[in-house]
């Protein structure tokens, strides 16, 4: 397995992923908004030239932020989530940051369990965050990793 770049071109199937693993997941046009912004980073894994998983963060002096990680349904628990993920604490120690936060729904249980195998710890949280079916909102729980080690 290996990553690459995540690129301006992986915009439309990171839009589709995004869309099929989220209530109101993002579009192509959010995506390439985000890849324009020069403190915004991707890494992709790829199957046959197809994407398979991504992972989108931005970083701010000594802190990161982790804006999405999404693995396509098919090929999720084969290990790609944990490599996209160490080889961005790979990347950030490199850059000499230390501190990285995400946000990840309160029903998101699947991704909870995920980022607590990888030693992130709940930090706070913010209700009334995500949105729901019929107008609902539900609250964001930020979760925090120190990286000294990985
Ligand atoms: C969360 C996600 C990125 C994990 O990617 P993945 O490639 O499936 O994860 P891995 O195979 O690397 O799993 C590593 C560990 O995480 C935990 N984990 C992963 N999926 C899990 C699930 N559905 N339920 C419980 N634990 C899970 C397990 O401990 C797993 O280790 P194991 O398979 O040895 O038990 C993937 O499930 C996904 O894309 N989900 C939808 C989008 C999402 O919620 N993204 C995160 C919010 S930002």
């Amino acid at each position: 397995m290996r990553v690459l770049p995540l690129t301006l071109e992986d915009c439309g199937q990171a839009a589709r992923l995004h869309q099929a693993a989220f209530f109101k997941g993002w579009k192509e046009k959010d995506f390439q908004e985000f890849l324009k912004n020069p403190l915004i980073y991707g890494l992709k894994t790829e199957e046959n030239h197809d994407l398979s998983g991504f992972i989108l963060w931005r970083e701010v002096e000594d802190e990161a932020e982790i804006l999405t990680l999404v693995v396509a349904p098919f090929h999720q628990r084969k290990g790609r989530g944990s490599f996209l993920l160490t080889s961005l604490f790979e990347i950030l120690i490199k850059k000499r940051i230390q501190n990285l936060f995400l946000e990840v729904a309160e029903d998101n249980h699947q991704a909870q369990g995920f980022y607590r195998k990888h030693d992130f710890s709940l930090q706070s949280k913010r209700p009334g965050y995500y949105p729901r079916e019929g107008g609902k909102l539900i609250p964001a729980f930020i979760f925090f990793r120190k990286l000294c080690k990985i």
